[in-house]
């Protein structure tokens, strides 16, 4: 996946929606009882029971899609009731994704848990289109006032990855706009991504022929330029993709394989997406190892370009160096150098992100090579970047973050770091300058975030250090004993 897209550029949350008039939405939607009724009944409610307290809570948003039948709003909204959960403002609208169906639009003030909650059950019984957790919210302690909410365990992804900013809604200059039979398959997919939480494995997708096919020529033009082009990690790493995964011409590799793969090798795994992701989620992910990735297929009339990401653009640009540890290891600080930050800070990340793990270069026996996934699955850009008449700076992210990305064209400039080490020290060394009241460390063992922000979770992570050096002080002892003997 891409994350260079600005949150403005995608649809904006219920720009096109209208107000819901209780009166009116009863007769449109057949309800048998109010909406006002309703909703007085939700605000009793919530008067005599309190709402569960909770670290985390705010103003969630809710897109979901409900079919025109008779009693389909008041069911649904009975689940908001079900977890008591308060809504603020409800409006709804014709679906442009089924023609049959309407779109409701809900802002409802919310904890973390009771969002879960509400979430899994409206997924039981209802389409969700999109879902904010806590837009333009902050975290409420004290010390962290003004720090905008980010996951804090792996399963908190599950919310805030729903809020794609294009999905099957393809732009005119898409190649396959006027194909209905693409845009229908978009859609599958969607509908897909939109459903999976992480846990579940992930489908295997029958591709059709033609699918195939595509993948087949991106495949073949690619594998060409590899040996002289792509750096020795992605060349390592590409072999085991086809022993392991069924890396080939004529099949297009499962994300589920891909997914266990990946973690045995490099701890990271596969959530697939509908589409583009707003910058903060996406990096958000990786903090997690968790990669985001489209499972469909590009337009077949244009084998070679696609306007967005396709899994093409994942599996052969992004799943090899996904695979190397110190890969991983940079990715992941980039993801955890956004968690929490200001929308500046994560603005300068996704570009270093985007003039790295997408466009980046590196030397390699005094030869300049590709490790970005937006070169090493673009055979144009890919040869172009190392033609010798390519702009190359060294990676610097004081100066990178402020270069600008482009996305319809080639890049005027790639930047060009040493070894994926000196990117993950310079990335660490740019994170201590983004103002956040606390710093971060991921825990693998419950995959989640530890906020050091007071003595007490420091003291916890100075005792975990001294666990792990006095393994590494008992290995040292064990090894000068059996040089001796
Ligand atoms: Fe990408």
């Amino acid at each position: 996946m891409y994350a260079k897209m600005s949150e403005e550029q995608g649809p904006r949350r219920g720009r096109s929606f209208d107000s819901v008039n209780p009166a009116y939405e009863e007769k449109q939607l057949n309800n048998e009882v109010t909406l006002s009724k309703f909703e007085e009944d939700q605000d009793n409610r919530s008067i005599s029971t309190g709402r569960p307290t909770s670290s985390e809570k705010g103003v969630a948003t809710i897109i979901f899609s409900l079919k025109n039948e008779i009693g389909g709003l008041v069911k649904a909204l009975r689940f908001f009731q079900e977890k008591h959960v308060n809504l603020v403002h409800i409006e709804s609208r014709k679906s442009k994704r089924r023609n049959s169906d309407f779109e409701i639009f809900v802002n409802c003030d919310t904890d973390h848990e009771q969002l879960k909650e509400l979430t899994q059950l409206l997924r039981k019984h209802t389409d969700i289109v999109e879902i904010t957790p806590f837009e333009n919210s902050t975290l409420p302690d004290d010390d962290m006032d003004g720090v905008p909410w980010f996951p804090r365990k792996i399963s908190d992804l599950d919310l805030s990855t729903n809020k794609v900013l294009t999905g099957s809604e393809l732009g005119t200059d898409h190649p396959g706009f006027k194909d209905n039979m693409y845009l229908k398959r978009r859609k599958y997919f969607a509908d897909l991504a939109m459903s999976y939480k992480l846990g579940d494995p992930i489908l295997r997708i029958d591709y059709t022929t033609e699918e195939v096919r595509t993948w087949g020529v991106v495949f073949r033009e690619l594998n060409k330029l590899y040996p002289s082009h792509a750096c020795k990690e992605y060349l390592k790493n590409l072999p085991l993709l086809t022993k392991y995964c069924n890396y080939s011409e004529d099949n297009i590799p499962q994300l589920e394989d891909v997914s266990h793969f990946l973690k045995e090798r490099s701890g990271f795994i596969i959530k697939p997406v509908a589409g583009y992701l707003s910058p903060r989620d996406f990096l958000a992910g990786l903090a997690f190892r968790v990669f985001h990735c489209t499972q469909y297929v590009r337009h077949s009339s244009k084998p070679l370009y696609t306007p967005e990401p396709d899994t093409c653009h994942e599996l052969l640009g992004h799943v090899p160096l996904l695979a190397e540890p110190s890969f991983a290891q940079f990715s992941q600080e980039i993801g955890l150098a956004s968690l929490g930050a200001s929308e500046d800070a994560v603005h300068k990340l996704s570009t270093c992100y985007f003039f790295t793990v997408e466009f980046g270069l590196c030397k390699q026996d005094g030869q300049l090579r590709a490790y970005g996934a937006g070169l090493l699955s673009s055979v144009g850009e890919l040869k172009r970047a190392l033609s010798g008449k390519a702009n190359i700076l060294p990676f610097d992210p004081v100066v990178t973050s402020t270069q600008e990305c482009l996305i319809s064209t080639y890049q005027d400039v790639y930047f060009v770091s040493e070894s994926f080490e000196e990117a993950k020290n310079k990335i660490r060394e740019f994170a201590k300058t983004i103002w956040r009241p606390f710093t971060v460390r991921y825990d693998p063992y419950t995959q989640s975030v530890d906020v050091l922000k007071d003595t007490n979770s420091i003291n916890s992570m100075v005792k975990d250090i001294r666990h792990e050096l006095d393994i590494v002080e008992d290995a040292l002892n064990r090894l000068n004993k059996h040089r001796r003997v």
